[in-house]
């Protein structure tokens, strides 16, 4: 199950501790749509599906909101992306994922447009609009996927990030129980 954040969507609402996550499990979850329709390009090529891991849904939602909403710094010449440190820094803890259990990403896409768009659009359109992104998706290492789909504050920007990992399903991006 990946990780949406969208407050147009009436979602599941729930706070640990010191701060808040909001966690969408519905099937027409759009994060989950872009999985699939990953998932679709590659097994038409013959390649592994791969795991939709929860705790790296939920990374890839962290890795968006380092973003702040400014879609001016996702690709292009300004192009930015969070410190590796931040990994296990603020997004590991935001998530409730266990530390040792941060596996290496081997793949990631993030795109960011004012327009919502169907999932599968925003797959074919705004992720995968160049052959370097193909590559990204077709890498056979990538065992599993973490996706996530925001708009800020309810509306534009809104932000797409799919983050591919090589961890092992069991023991990789692990969710540790709340106090
Ligand atoms: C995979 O996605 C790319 C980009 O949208 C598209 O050009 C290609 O036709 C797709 N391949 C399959 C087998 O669906
Ligand atoms: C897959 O992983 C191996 C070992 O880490 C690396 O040498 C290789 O370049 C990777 N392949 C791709 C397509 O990234
Ligand atoms: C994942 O990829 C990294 C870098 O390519 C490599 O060092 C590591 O051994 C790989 N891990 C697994 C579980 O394949
Ligand atoms: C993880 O899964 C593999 C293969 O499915 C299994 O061999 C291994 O014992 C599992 N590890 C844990 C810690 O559950």
């Amino acid at each position: 199950m990946a990780t949406f954040f969208l407050l147009l969507f009436s979602l599941l609402f729930f706070s640990a501790s010191a701060h808040i996550h909001y966690v969408a499990r519905v099937t027409d979850n759009p994060a989950d749509q872009l999985v699939a329709a990953l998932n679709d390009n590659r097994t038409a090529k013959k390649e592994s599906t791969l795991y939709d891991n929860p705790g790296l849904g939920c990374i890839a939602l962290q890795y968006i909101k380092a973003y702040q909403g400014d879609c001016s710094v996702v690709g292009g010449d300004d192009a930015k992306k969070p410190f590796e440190s931040q990994f296990a820094d603020t997004f590991a803890p935001n998530c409730g994922v266990i530390a040792s259990t941060l596996s290496q990403i081997t793949g990631r896409l993030v795109a960011c447009q004012s327009k919502y768009v169907e999932p599968s659009k925003a797959f074919s359109e705004i992720l995968m609009k160049d052959s370097k992104s193909l590559e990204i998706l077709h890498n056979k290492n990538h065992t599993e996927v973490g996706a996530a789909v925001t708009g800020t504050d309810g509306g534009a920007p809104y932000f797409w990030c799919v983050l591919f990992s090589n961890g092992t399903r069991n023991s990789s991006f692990t969710l540790g129980r709340r106090s």
